[in-house]
């Protein structure tokens, strides 16, 4: 199951989930162009991981501006000449709030980041794969997308949202060679997750960890490893597909 030596991007990999994705992936020998909104600590990373010996470089970046994801992709391409993988996982998280009491502007601000920020990405990475005929994406979902959990309508929403997307791009562009999933993380100990637990305890245990059958929250790293399976060449077959990695809790 080879990964060494594919370029690709992460976007949101400042920082949890992504974070670990780009180290990881950079472990097993790729390139890796992290998209973030937080200069400081993305840059960091890039520095330790180059330091380290591998090609990882940090582009300041909102994944809800096609501008941002255009000046990317050409500097992507005109560094490395060519694009194997895209990660779309940058997302923000939803305060508990009844439906009714949801604000339009928090549902317009999850909409933008977390699932139009997963089309934009996708326009420009495929348009740059089909050159190729080759490529794959693999963009960040929920279990959320899936099962609805209480006082998130609008993060359930959009989680569903990309489920959907995947599926659709999977389906196009099948023909072309490129494979499209998602992956579905249950609770993942990330900055997320403890901002969540920090701000709303009593519904973060009640609603997050008692749910889980392994009563534990997952690592970034054990979404890594599935993402890393999913970019690479041993599951050519596979696309469409929403993996779920969540200590059962779907079950
Ligand atoms: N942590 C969990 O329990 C969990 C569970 C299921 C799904 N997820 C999803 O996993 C993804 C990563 O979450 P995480 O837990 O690592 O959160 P995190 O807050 O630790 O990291 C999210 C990253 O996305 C970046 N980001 C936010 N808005 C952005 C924008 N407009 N443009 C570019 N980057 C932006 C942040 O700066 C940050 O680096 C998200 O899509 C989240 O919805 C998380």
């Amino acid at each position: 199951m080879s990964i060494h030596g594919k370029v690709g991007i992460v976007t949101g990999g400042a920082s949890g989930i992504g974070k670990e994705m780009t180290t990881y992936l950079a472990a097993q020998g790729c390139k890796v162009v992290i998209m973030d909104v937080q200069k400081e600590s993305g840059s960091r990373l890039a520095q330790d991981l180059t330091d380290q010996g591998h090609d990882v470089i940090f582009l300041e970046a909102d994944v809800s501006k096609e501008e941002d994801h255009i000046r990317v992709m050409k500097e992507l391409v005109s560094r490395h000449g060519k694009i194997d993988f895209a990660c779309n996982n940058a997302g923000i998280e939803q305060k508990p709030t009844s439906l009714i009491d949801l604000d339009a502007s928090t549902f317009d601000r999850l909409m933008q980041i977390n699932l139009k920020g997963v089309w934009l990405g996708m326009k420009h990475q495929i348009r740059q794969m089909l050159k190729h005929k080759k490529g794959c994406i693999v963009n960040t979902a929920s279990i959320a997308g899936i099962n609805a959990v209480k006082d998130l309508g609008g993060y359930n929403a959009v989680k569903a949202g990309v489920i959907m997307l995947t599926r659709t791009a999977a389906l196009e562009y099948a023909p072309e060679g490129i494979r499209v999933n998602s992956i579905s993380p249950g609770l993942i100990e990330t900055e997320m997750a403890v901002r969540m637990k920090g701000e709303h305890p009593d519904y973060y245990q009640k609603n997050f960890v008692d749910v889980i059958p392994m009563k534990r929250p997952g690592y970034p790293i054990e979404i890594a490893k599935a993402v890393a399976f999913l970019c690479s060449d041993g599951v050519d077959f596979m696309t469409g597909h929403n993996l779920v990695v969540d200590g059962g809790w779907c079950a």
